[in-house]
């Protein structure tokens, strides 16, 4: 009824790389269907299955082409039937140069800050460019009167402009979920007047902070001599077309980890530790990240490899469980980051580890979600120090699942979480080893009431912005935007 009340009539025409729903072959023949795991995917498809929208995404399940209608539709999920998956079919020439390549080798690190990690190539722009148009069109031939237009992310930063110039009138809106860089690294992007205009196509242009706004703000202004940038109000006009753009701070689902984490009690806690090992007198620290260069692993093991060494009196007495999801493993540098951080470990391992006591354990396997939140129910401190990132979900989630109020997020400052949680966080600048080590200490050794009192307050900021709140922020944004658009 929310969603409803919030979208006013119009319905949702979503567009994003990954689909919510996969359709796959298991080795008898028969079609499963995976269901959404992550946090946006898994936020917008309640919303859909209330309002009956439509989503465009990727169709990248090897089931996927043989259950759709003759225009590549799909009702999903499969039990309810609530509302239309259209597939877009890439090839893998297509897969290779517009996801590994533009997305994640050009927009990826250079939006993260990563100049020096940027492989410019012809064709991953050419194909980037192509497969855009390929989403454009699907929009094009999706949209109605009603339609609210939703792009998400950096995959799609040409097609608003297309989709623009095919339908003036359209509501056109985008999240872009990663970092946006200042104009000084921005303008080395060979595209990038081409980008800016692509995303201007927008009406209402989303990023996580009021930071990354400024720097797409300042990129603007500086790429554009015939733009204006009206900083007060918020928005851009740039060849006769109006974009407004905001901060709206992703969130999650904070009641259901709240609750889902309640199943993960003592008793599995013991049980969770002898399975693997981990004595009851030590303390415990968590990493969760996907295995990327930008999630600052190499950094956060250097820093727990100083403190065993510096302060010996943590031997025996802290265990660091480190979760990995191998991630985009077809690019070099992501391969290289895997090996990197197994060889770290079983060093650091080799080095510190007794014959009662590993050091760290380190694991790339699929863990239930039981699991994931009693880790982070459980664990004395969790340690997310990315080098730079647009949000950080983990943090959020990690606050939510800490229902018993008693452990210490220790957060670099380079997280757009890091602006909300502030110095209720332990903070740290994760090329500081240093003072990482401190802030560790300073974690481990602090006292009940000052835990509590950071936690509560964290949990407090998201229960109150949740994924629930991100979405009518954005959706309530869009209608006052368009109202404004329609009347001015
Ligand atoms: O943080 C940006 C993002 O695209 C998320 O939306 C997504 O969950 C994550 O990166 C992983 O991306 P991929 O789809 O490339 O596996």
């Amino acid at each position: 009824d929310d969603a409803e009340t919030v979208l006013d009539g119009d319905s949702l025409l979503v567009v994003s790389n990954r689909q919510p729903y996969k359709h796959s072959y298991d080795e008898d023949g028969s079609i499963t269907v995976d269901r959404p795991a992550g946090g946006l995917t898994a936020g917008i498809d309640p919303v859909m299955q209330e309002t009956d929208g439509t989503w465009i995404a990727w169709g990248d399940g090897d089931a996927d082409s043989d259950v759709v209608d003759e225009h590549d539709r799909v009702r999903v999920p499969p039990e309810s039937e609530a509302y239309t998956l259209r597939r877009v079919w890439l090839t893998e020439d297509e897969v290779d140069d517009y996801y590994y390549g533009y997305s994640n080798q050009v927009l990826w690190p250079l939006c993260h800050g990563g100049m020096w990690k940027t492989e410019f190539a012809d064709e991953f722009w050419t194909q980037y460019r192509d497969v855009n148009e390929t989403f454009a069109e699907a929009v094009v031939d999706e949209y109605d009167d009603d339609s609210l237009v939703w792009f998400q992310d950096y995959h799609f930063g040409l097609a608003p402009q297309m989709v623009r110039e095919g339908l003036p009138d359209a509501f056109l809106m985008h999240f872009w979920h990663i970092p946006w860089p200042g104009w000084d690294t921005f303008r080395s992007l060979p595209n990038c007047e081409e980008l800016l205009a692509g995303l201007l196509g927008n009406d209402l242009l989303g990023f996580h902070t009021d930071w990354y706004c400024e720097n797409f703000l300042d990129c603007v202004d500086e790429a554009f001599e015939n733009a204006f940038v009206d900083r007060d109000q918020k928005r851009v006009r740039h060849d006769g077309h109006t974009t407004h753009v905001e901060s709206f701070p992703l969130s999650i689902d904070y009641d259901e980890i709240t609750s889902k984490s309640a199943d993960a009690d003592e008793e599995w806690f013991e049980e969770f530790r002898r399975s693997y090992g981990i004595g009851d007198d030590v303390q415990l620290a968590v990493g969760i990240d996907r295995l990327d260069y930008t999630k600052g692993i190499p950094e956060r093991l250097d820093a727990l490899a100083r403190l065993w060494e510096e302060h010996p009196e943590w031997r025996e007495k802290l265990t660091f469980f480190q979760k990995g999801s191998e991630s985009r493993s077809r690019i070099s540098d992501y391969r290289e980051l895997q090996e990197e951080v197994e060889e770290a470990v079983t060093r650091i391992n080799r080095r510190f580890g007794t014959d009662d006591w590993t050091p760290i354990v380190y694991t790339e396997e699929m863990l239930p979600e039981t699991d994931l939140y009693g880790l982070c129910r459980h664990s004395d401190v969790a340690l997310v120090s990315p080098l730079r990132d647009g949000m950080n979900l983990v943090a959020k989630e990690y606050v939510a699942a800490q229902r018993d109020e008693d452990g210490v997020l220790v957060l670099s400052d380079q997280a757009g979480a890091h602006e909300e949680f502030g110095d209720d966080a332990v903070t740290i600048n994760p090329h500081d080893v240093d003072d990482f080590v401190e802030q560790l200490q300073y974690a481990l050794t602090m006292d009940e009431s000052e835990r509590r009192e950071r936690m509560r307050r964290m949990r407090q900021r998201v229960e109150q912005y949740d994924l629930f709140a991100w979405l009518r922020d954005s959706l309530s944004t869009a209608r006052d935007v368009k109202h404004r658009r329609d009347t001015e």
